[in-house]
């Protein structure tokens, strides 16, 4: 079942046409890839899913229901999850103390359970086998770039999140930690939840991605199976915003 759907959505800004009769699907259990140039709309329709802009056309669908996202708790309540890039966590709070942020465990005599979130915080992470976070009473501060991503993931899955969105979560790692982080978002999407993995590195969305999604200039170029296309179509896609030979087979050997 399309978790997410969103149809002719549109969105400006006094006169920018950021966004133009949008048409986009993430469906459970599948990792979709939101690709596109500097300025193509790519955040500005992250954000529309989150509730932190509210769109002027069109309708955004969850599990085929009409949602009204007026700001970014509509959002959390459907189970949206969005990891921005650098504003994810807080660096003066540990591990524990982010995952929690807003959230907090109480006990009965009103001060916080530091044991039973810490407990839960621990299982997240096993769940995920993530290995890479030693200590969930570290800083956040004092975590490397892959670590913080790590930690945000494990946010989104403590609460159970439905539609996790990332914000280029691989941008600033090198290429151990982007392997784990991929890794890390393969998994969530096995579970079950809808992963939208916004992203300019190719071989990326090229490796975990099951649909592929273009935006060029506010329209979206085209929303294709992975296994339709090769890296030129999706350069393609991103720089012309033209499906060109899509339509063609792609096996090695095929004349296009
Ligand atoms: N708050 C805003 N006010 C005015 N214009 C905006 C605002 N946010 C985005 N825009 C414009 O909307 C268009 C799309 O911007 P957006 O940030 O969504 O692009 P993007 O695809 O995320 O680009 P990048 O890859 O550089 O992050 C741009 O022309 C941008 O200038
Ligand atoms: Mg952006």
């Amino acid at each position: 079942m399309t978790t997410l759907e969103l149809r002719g959505v549109g969105k400006s800004f006094g006169p920018v046409l950021a966004l133009s009769a949008v048409d986009f699907d993430a469906a459970a259990g599948e990792v979709t890839a939101l690709v596109g140039d500097n300025g193509a709309g790519k955040s500005t329709l992250v954000k529309c899913i989150g509730g932190i802009h509210r769109i002027d056309a069109g309708e955004i669908r969850i599990d085929g229901t009409p949602q009204h996202l007026h700001e970014p708790r509509d959002a959390a309540q459907l189970g949206i999850e969005i990891v921005h890039q650098d504003l994810a966590l807080c660096d003066n709070l540990d591990v524990v103390g982010n995952m929690f942020l807003g959230r907090e465990k109480i006990t009965r005599l009103h001060t916080l359970d530091e044991n039973a979130m810490e407990q839960l915080a621990q299982q997240t992470l096993a769940s995920l086998s993530v290995r890479t976070v030693r200590s969930v009473r570290q800083r956040v501060a004092s975590l490397s770039g892959g670590q913080r991503q790590t930690a945000a993931i494990a946010k989104s899955v403590l609460w159970s999140s439905k539609i996790v969105i990332l914000d280029e979560p691989t941008a600033a790692l090198g290429v151990a930690q982007t392997e784990q982080v991929l890794d890390l978002v393969r998994r969530l999407a096995d579970r079950g939840v809808a992963v939208v993995l916004v992203s300019h590195n190719m071989n990326d969305v090229l490796k975990v991605a099951d649909s592929i999604a273009a935006l060029f200039l506010g329209r979206m170029a085209a929303q294709v199976p992975r296994t339709d296309v090769n890296q030129t179509q999706v350069v393609e896609l991103i720089t012309t915003g033209r499906s060109g030979e899509l339509g063609l087979p792609t096996e090695i050997g095929a004349t296009t």
